[in-house]
C-alpha cells in the first residue's frame, strides 16, 4: 500500500512538474491598431527548448495597408536586418529574404488571425540581448520588444 502511494505521488508530483514546464515555454502577444505590441519583454526560461510566442494581430486593417508579424533576431542585427526589408520578397517572408540573422519569423497576419511562432532556443545564448519586431515597413520603431533567455 505504501509503495502505491509513494508510486502515485510521484505520478502526480511528475504530471503537475509537466504542466508548469509547459505552460512556461510559450507566451501570448498581440499586435493591434495602435502599431503597438501588447508585451514590450519577453523573458524565455531557459529550461525551454522550445519556446512559442503565440501571436495574434487584433488590429482591423488589412495586412496590405498593415500587417503586423514578429520576428526575432539579435539586437546587434537589427538595424542590418531592417535595411534588407523590401515589399519583392512577399507578405509570407514579412518582406524579409533568407538570411540566417533570423532567428525566427511569421508571416504578416491581417485581422483575427494567429500563428504560434516556434523559436528553438538552442539558437539564443544567455549572454546575447534580442528583439522581437514587426516588420511591416514604418512600425519596428514602436513595434519592438526585447527578449531574453
Ligand atoms: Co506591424
Amino acid at each position: 500500500m505504501n509503495i502505491i502511494n509513494t508510486s502515485l505521488v510521484f505520478i502526480f508530483t511528475f504530471l503537475i512538474a509537466q504542466l508548469s514546464f509547459a505552460s512556461s515555454c510559450s507566451v501570448d502577444l498581440e499586435g493591434n491598431n495602435m502599431m503597438q505590441f501588447s508585451s514590450t519583454s519577453i523573458q524565455i526560461d531557459s529550461s525551454c527548448s522550445k519556446f512559442t510566442i503565440k501571436f495574434k494581430n487584433t488590429s482591423n486593417l488589412d495586412k496590405e495597408i498593415a500587417g503586423h508579424n514578429v520576428v526575432v533576431s539579435k539586437s546587434s542585427d537589427f538595424d542590418e536586418l531592417t535595411n534588407l526589408v523590401d515589399p519583392s520578397n512577399g507578405m509570407n517572408e514579412g518582406f524579409l529574404p533568407s538570411n540566417s540573422k533570423v532567428i525566427a519569423k511569421t508571416p504578416f497576419l491581417g485581422p483575427n488571425e494567429s500563428y504560434d511562432l516556434v523559436i528553438d532556443v538552442s539558437r539564443l545564448n544567455s549572454g546575447d540581448n534580442y528583439v522581437f519586431w514587426c516588420s511591416f515597413p514604418g512600425h519596428w520603431g514602436i513595434m519592438k520588444g526585447d527578449l531574453n533567455l
